[in-house]
């Protein structure tokens, strides 16, 4: 398992991420909503956890940067965070050997990701989390309940004492053309702005 314990900042954990290439395919780090300074000592608002980069994010270098990126900045307005940082679950793009199309990554994919998230997490200390879709919601959780009963139930959970919100990814809501998100959004938004202890578990 990949070792952590010496990474003091983002920066050396991004050089590190590079590094590795156990699966052999192309690496996208993180990205910081803009003006984001990761030197300053403002407490980060939300980390944005996805699953994996596409094609897109590899072509240009980011996460969220295609189709779901598009849906995702939609609601990153709505949502009025005012700095977050948006990473996934596995750093590198999962490839499906036959049709060459993106796919999910693999059990042994997320564990080999899990330290450097854990740490990325560390390292960045943000006030809230949110997990966009099944594999990040899985990885940080551990929890088996489906993950629509969660957001429909406004379940929230803790990974080391930061709350994390749940959401479906911006790519099964594209997939489900017809769905109206909008409630949704708004009721993180409310959610988000709750004073600990006052939010509905
Ligand atoms: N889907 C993800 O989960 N992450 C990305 O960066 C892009 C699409």
């Amino acid at each position: 398992m990949i070792q952590t314990q010496k990474i003091k900042t983002i920066k050396e954990l991004s050089e590190l991420t590079k590094t590795m290439d156990k699966f052999g395919n192309e690496i996208v780090f993180e990205r910081a909503s803009e003006g984001y300074d990761y030197n300053k000592n403002t407490r980060l608002d939300v980390l944005i956890i996805g699953e994996a980069p596409g094609y897109d994010e590899v072509r240009i270098g980011k996460p969220f940067v295609g189709r779901s990126g598009k849906l995702l900045e939609e609601w990153l307005k709505l949502l009025e965070i005012k700095n977050f940082v948006i990473t996934n679950v596995s750093k590198s793009h999962p490839i499906d050997p036959i049709t060459k199309k993106n796919r999910r990554p693999d059990i042994d994919e997320i564990e080999y990701w899990k330290p450097i998230l854990y740490k990325e997490i560390e390292l960045l200390n943000p006030k809230h989390i949110l997990c966009l879709g099944d594999t990040s919601y899985r990885t940080l959780t551990n929890s088996s309940e489906s993950i629509t009963k969660v957001i429909k139930t406004e379940q929230k959970f803790y990974y080391e004492g930061i709350p994390i919100f749940v959401y479906f990814h911006p790519s099964y809501i594209l997939r489900n053309g017809n769905y109206d998100w909008k409630p949704d959004i708004l009721s993180l938004n409310r959610r988000f702005n709750q004073k600990e202890g006052q939010i509905r578990l």
